[in-house]
């Protein structure tokens, strides 16, 4: 019986060393090692033994699975070798294959850009619900239940009670109740409309806010932020202009223009033919607004603004309509 393995263990060797490759080595491993192979069908005659043969049976039998599994690894390795070994040069001037790699949306690109400008003024960055309580979205900005600038904020009721948030502006009141000013704060986010989709409204739309409260904060603080922040953004020379407008959370309130970068100032459908794109609107911060957050008004005063997000990109890269960026196309993408 024990002469019976050694045999089996030696016409093997002898098999496996004549391999050529990789199936026929595969087909050896199946033959002696197999489940019904050579070495396991022995052990059924295991029974026919008598005791103290059983044992030196069964070191043998390891021995003989042990030594053909090692030869096998090997004589793989050594096919493997001499497949690659038989090309014994290397060109190095062969240019390589370039993976595809992907890169930012012309969306989140523009975003970093200005949050790291934020940054370096000292601001904040933060986040908050696209689902939003009437409470934060409009009472605490200062939109009693009945106020008419509601109805400029076309919003998304669900049914729970909550909304979609029509502003990122919602956050000022979640974060003046939790944050002792000073604070400088952005908040970048989604929001939501029900409006007409057409070249410069979406449904959905990015907005960047931000707001500062401190002891003596002045319009002409929100001003030369405003300018400095644009100025990075589209460059020292770039035109602006302010004009006065009304929101009910900030007293008073301010537009602020950008010189149309898509029409140089002539005139198209993206700045309404006026030459001037409305972009940052912002203003002083209603007192009311900071006493609903439990903040001192005697104390504290602040500004807040808002940056259209999609109409920088527009602006940006002079795209005339502001559904190009939501396209799945890679065509479109890739050009940025
Ligand atoms: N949340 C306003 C809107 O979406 C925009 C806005 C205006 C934000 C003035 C501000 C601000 O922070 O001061 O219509």
């Amino acid at each position: 019986m024990i002469e019976n393995i050694i045999n089996i263990k030696n016409e093997a060797i002898a098999q496996i060393a004549g391999a050529k490759n990789s199936s026929e080595i595969e087909e050896l491993r199946i033959l002696y090692l197999g489940r019904k192979g050579k070495l396991n069908s022995l052990v059924t005659k295991i029974k026919d033994l008598k005791p103290d043969e059983r044992k030196q049976f069964g070191v043998t039998l390891n021995d003989a699975k042990r030594t053909i599994e090692n030869l096998l690894t090997d004589k793989k390795a050594e096919v493997v070798r001499s497949l690659t070994e038989k090309r014994d040069w290397f060109d190095l001037t062969i240019p390589g294959i370039k993976p595809h790699m992907g890169h930012r949306h012309p969306l989140r690109s523009v975003l970093k850009e200005i949050t790291d400008i934020f940054k370096y003024l000292g601001y904040q960055v933060t986040d908050g619900p696209e689902i939003e309580t009437d409470y934060y979205n409009f009472e605490a900005l200062n939109f009693a239940k009945d106020h008419p600038a509601r109805d400029t904020q076309m919003t998304f009721n669900l049914e729970n009670g909550k909304i979609l948030r029509t502003q990122t502006s919602a956050m000022q009141g979640r974060v003046m109740e939790k944050t002792k000013p000073p604070f400088r704060v952005l908040v970048p986010g989604r929001n939501f409309r029900y409006e007409q989709v057409d070249a410069s409204h979406g449904f959905e739309f990015w907005q960047i806010e931000g707001f500062v409260v401190n002891e003596d904060i002045r319009l002409t603080d929100l001003f030369g932020t405003i300018e400095y922040v644009l100025g990075e953004l589209f460059g020292k020379s770039t035109k602006i202009k302010f004009a006065t407008t009304n929101f009910p959370f900030v007293e008073p309130g301010v537009d602020t223009y950008l010189h149309c970068t898509i029409c140089g100032g002539k005139g198209c459908s993206f700045c309404k033919n006026t030459g001037w794109s409305e972009i940052m609107p912002a203003g002083m911060i209603h007192p009311n607004v900071l006493k609903k957050a439990g903040i001192d008004t005697k104390k504290w005063s602040g500004f807040a603004f808002a940056i259209g997000l999609s109409r920088v990109v527009n602006l940006r890269y002079q795209i005339k309509d502001l559904r190009t960026l939501n396209s799945t196309d890679l065509r479109i993408l890739s050009q940025f």
